[in-house]
């Protein structure tokens, strides 16, 4: 059984105040965020379809809702509807006309050589990626790091203003990208400086490589990441 507290910050403020709370830090990353840049954004229908209204007010352009199909959810235990079992995952570019970035021969190429499709069957979070600590709503390497390589290039900046245990930052180290992390919690800081630390250890760096989930076997990510075209970015933080 997993409690379902997951902290202050998940309490709801009403409907107004989601609202203005979505607008203005939506409004800060999109001024940071390159012309050509994205953003993903994951929520529950508790807050997504504010997001989702926001972003549209904004002026961002929404590529895909993309559904992620968590393969072994936990039991519904109040068995009065339906297993939750999905997370929604909106992925939206700054600019309507600047285009953006999108891998998708590699996505192609991890889904059986046929198009990837904006449903992701992907297990959740494994064991072995709470070695640093527990985060209540703690997202899985295979779902983060399929965001990152799906929609940034070597060398990227990625920021993630949520950053929790930094699942974000743990996916873009491994995949050669570089990350900046906010949150207002200094125990989820503490922890997500754990997680950086433990992937000093080359050895943990390549294992956990390895074990990130959505790739044909075990060698492929690896393998790919060998010759992933880089691109020139200043050495200067862009935030
Ligand atoms: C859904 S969790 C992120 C989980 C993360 N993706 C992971 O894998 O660990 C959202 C995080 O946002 C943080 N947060 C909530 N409100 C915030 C705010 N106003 N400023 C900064 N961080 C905030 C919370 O402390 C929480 O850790």
């Amino acid at each position: 059984m997993v409690s379902v507290n997951k902290g202050e910050w998940d309490r709801s403020k009403g409907y107004d105040f989601v609202n203005d709370f979505n607008y203005q830090w939506l409004k800060e990353v999109r001024n940071k965020l390159k012309e050509n840049g994205t953003i993903w954004i994951s929520g529950t229908f508790h807050n997504i379809f504010s997001i989702a209204q926001m972003l549209n007010e904004l002026e961002f352009k929404i590529l895909n809702v993309v559904t992620w199909v968590k393969t072994n959810p936990p039991p519904n235990l109040a068995c009065r509807c339906f297993t939750h079992s999905s997370e929604i995952i909106i992925w939206a570019r700054k600019n309507k006309k600047v285009p953006h970035y999108y891998n998708y021969e590699l996505m192609k190429e991890i889904n059986d050589g046929k198009q990837m499709k904006d449903v992701w069957n992907l297990p959740a979070i494994a064991p072995w990626e709470k070695s640093c600590g527990k985060h209540p709503t703690q997202k899985p390497l295979g779902v983060l790091s399929r965001i990152v390589l799906s929609s940034t290039q070597p060398n990227a900046w990625i920021l993630d203003p949520f950053t929790g245990s930094s699942t974000t930052g743990i996916a873009a180290n491994l995949l050669n990208r570089r990350f900046l992390g906010i949150d207002q919690e200094i125990e989820f800081l503490e922890m997500s400086k754990r997680r950086r630390e433990e992937i000093n250890s080359l050895a943990i760096f390549e294992e956990y490589k390895q074990k990130i989930q959505g790739f044909k076997d075990k060698k492929q990510l690896t393998e790919y990441l060998l010759f992933e075209p880089s691109v020139e970015y200043g050495q200067e933080l862009p935030f």
